[in-house]
């Protein structure tokens, strides 16, 4: 009786422990948005929903444990009624300000895996969707890369991808397996002298679908990060 009674307490034990190190393992993250812009923006969240940030502003929510396929952006001339319905020059979500999925391109992305792979996430900015704003993302482990994509791709951007404050993809734009990387393209997709033209605005940001070998990033999971707009 004793014994069982004594193995019965030492399972527990262990298995509260694995319980305690399981959860140490898995931590979400904090996302801390800051608008550097000299205009306002409407932060979006992939989950997180959606906040409008005044020049200075900042906000704060939580991203779960886990996560693959977060996203943050920037939405521009936005207008909202009373109950949050309207709508955004860039990067709309639905309509919504309280945003409930991805939005319309062309927006500049922030876009993060946690935990993704032996306890790393997968971080990155994309310019698959296009440009709306400049953009860089600051881990808080000081040994992760701090990130950015900062040129006015806006001031620079070709006639044919140009929307009103945006410069849309190739892909976005055109529509075509080898600017989406789709279809003949899928396995065996390469630069184009659109995407070209991205990178060399922005190095460490994926320029077209197939860009991971330059564009991905890893930090230890249990990191926050910092998405500052205009910064
Ligand atoms: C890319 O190539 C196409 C077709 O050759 C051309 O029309 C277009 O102007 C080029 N764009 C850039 C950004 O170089």
């Amino acid at each position: 009786m004793g014994g069982r009674t004594l193995s019965a307490s030492v399972w527990i034990t262990v298995t509260l422990l694995a319980v305690n190190v399981y959860l140490q393992g898995v931590e979400g993250s904090t996302m801390t948005v800051k608008n550097q812009c000299s205009y306002t923006v409407w932060a979006a969240g992939s989950p997180g929903g959606g906040k409008q940030l005044g020049q200075g502003e900042t906000w704060t929510f939580d991203v779960p444990a886990g996560t693959t396929g977060a996203r943050i952006w920037g939405r521009t001339g936005c207008s909202f009624d009373a109950a949050g319905q309207g709508s955004c020059t860039t990067g709309d979500c639905g309509g919504l300000l309280n945003c409930q999925g991805y939005g319309s391109v062309p927006a500049t992305l922030f876009e993060i895996a946690l935990n993704q792979y032996q306890n790393q996430d997968f971080y990155d900015i994309s310019l698959v969707d296009g440009f709306n704003l400049p953009l860089s993302v600051t881990p808080s482990n000081t040994a992760c890369k701090v990130i950015g994509c900062t040129s006015d791709i806006n001031a620079v951007c070709p006639a044919e991808l140009k929307v009103t404050d945006g410069c849309k993809s190739a892909c976005a734009e055109f529509n075509t397996p080898q600017y989406c990387c789709t279809g003949d393209y899928l396995n065996n997709c390469n630069p184009t002298n659109y995407s070209e033209f991205f990178k060399k605005q922005c190095p460490q940001a994926y320029s077209y679908a197939k860009d991971d070998a330059t564009s991905t990033f890893t930090c230890p999971s249990g990191a926050n990060y910092n998405v500052v707009f205009c910064g």
